[in-house]
C-alpha cells in the first residue's frame, strides 16, 4: 500500500502554476494541509487567507528544512523555477534556483523521509537536433538555453534519486501553459497568455514570435490535472518517473490570433520577433505523450477552441467588472 500524501508543501506558490495548484490542492486535501511557500513576491489575498504561507529560498537548504519540520511535510510540489527568457538574461540565477534549488529539495526530502515529490520539467529540454514533430518520449536532449540545461539536469538528478535512494520523485515535461489568474514570469510561451489579455482589453496585440511559430500548449486546468494525476498514480505502473512528455494541443501564433478573432472580430495581431524567437525555434512543434497516457492515464480536456472560449469568458467578465489588472 502506497504511503499517503497528507501534509503538502508547494514551492513557487506565488507563480503562474503554483498559485492555482495550491488552491486546487487545498480543495482536494484540506486548506490546513497545504503549505504555500514563496521567495520574495507577496501572496495574493486568496492564497494568504486560505491556508498557511511561509517565505523560503530554495537555494538555501536550511530555509526549506525549517518549514518541512515545522509543518511535518511529507509531500512537495516543487514549482519554483526561473523560466527560459529570464534565464537567458540571468543564467547564473537560473542555475542557482533551478539546479541548487532542486538539489536542496531532493536532499531535504531524503533526509526527512518524505513520501513523494513533484518536480516539473519542460519542453525546453529539447533542442535543435530533436525531431520537431510528434517529439518522442526518448529522444535527443541538447537544449540551447540555460533553462533547458537546468531542466535536463533536473530530470536526470530526480531520476537518480529514484533509482539510487528509492525516493518517489515524479515529473512531466510541461508545454506552454495558458492561464488567467497569475501571469507567467518570463517564459518564451508567455505570448500565448498575453494575447488573450490584450485582445480583451485593447483589441490588439504585438506578438514577440513570428506568425508561423508552432509550439505545444496546455490550458491550466489540464496542467493542474497532470500534476495531481501523476502524483496519485500507482507507482508500480510507472516505467518513467521525472520526464513524461505531456501535451494538449499545438498551434501557431497566427492560428491562435485567428481563433481569438472568431470571438472578437476587430482583434488585430502584429508580429515583432525578439530574442525569444530563437528559443521558440529550438523547441518542438508537437509532442508524443503516449507514455503518460499508458502509464498513468493522462488525458487532456481542452483543445484550442474550448480553451479560447473559456479564457475569453473569464477575462471579458473581469474586464466588464473593471478588474482586469495585469
Ligand atoms: N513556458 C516555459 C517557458 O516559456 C517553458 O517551460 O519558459
Amino acid at each position: 500500500m502506497a504511503k499517503e500524501m497528507k501534509r503538502i508543501m508547494v514551492t513557487g506558490s506565488v507563480g503562474q502554476i503554483g498559485s492555482e495548484l495550491t488552491m486546487a490542492l487545498r480543495k482536494k486535501y484540506g486548506n490546513d494541509n497545504v503549505l504555500a511557500t514563496g521567495h520574495i513576491t507577496k501572496p495574493s489575498p486568496a492564497l494568504r487567507d486560505s491556508g498557511p504561507f511561509e517565505f523560503i529560498d530554495v537555494a538555501k537548504r536550511e530555509t526549506i528544512e525549517r518549514v518541512v519540520k515545522k509543518y511535518n511535510i511529507d509531500t512537495i510540489y516543487h514549482l519554483s523555477a526561473i523560466l527560459s527568457a529570464v534565464g537567458e538574461e540571468n543564467p547564473q540565477l537560473a542555475w542557482d534556483v533551478n539546479i541548487n534549488g532542486t538539489y536542496n529539495i531532493l536532499e531535504v526530502a531524503l533526509d526527512n523521509k518524505l513520501v513523494r515529490i513533484f518536480v516539473p520539467s519542460s519542453i525546453a529540454v529539447f533542442g535543435l537536433e530533436t525531431p520537431r514533430d510528434n517529439t518522442p518520449q526518448e529522444t535527443i536532449l541538447r537544449p540551447t538555453t540555460m533553462y533547458g540545461v537546468t531542466k535536463v539536469a533536473g530530470e536526470l538528478l530526480c531520476d537518480y534519486y529514484v533509482k539510487r535512494f528509492g525516493l518517489d520523485v515524479r515529473g512531466c515535461r510541461y508545454p506552454g501553459i495558458i492561464s488567467n489568474i497569475t501571469l507567467p514570469g518570463g517564459g518564451t510561451t508567455d505570448f500565448a497568455v498575453a494575447i488573450y489579455f490584450e485582445a480583451v482589453k485593447n483589441k490588439k496585440y504585438t506578438c514577440f514570435v513570428r506568425e508561423d511559430t508552432m509550439l505545444p500548449m496546455m490550458y491550466m486546468p489540464d496542467c493542474l490535472k497532470a500534476a495531481i494525476d501523476l502524483m496519485e498514480a500507482d507507482l508500480s505502473r510507472l516505467k518513467h518517473h521525472c520526464d513524461f512528455n505531456v501535451t494538449a494541443m499545438s498551434f501557431t501564433a497566427g492560428e491562435l490570433a485567428a481563433e481569438i478573432k472568431k470571438h472578437i472580430p476587430e482583434f488585430t495581431c502584429e508580429y515583432k520577433p525578439d530574442f525569444r524567437q530563437a528559443i521558440a525555434d529550438s523547441w518542438p512543434n508537437s509532442l508524443d505523450d503516449s507514455a503518460a497516457r499508458e502509464e498513468w492515464g493522462w488525458q487532456p480536456g481542452y483543445d484550442l477552441s474550448a480553451m479560447t472560449r473559456d479564457m475569453l469568458r473569464v477575462l471579458s467578465k473581469r474586464h466588464a467588472e473593471g478588474k482586469l489588472n495585469y
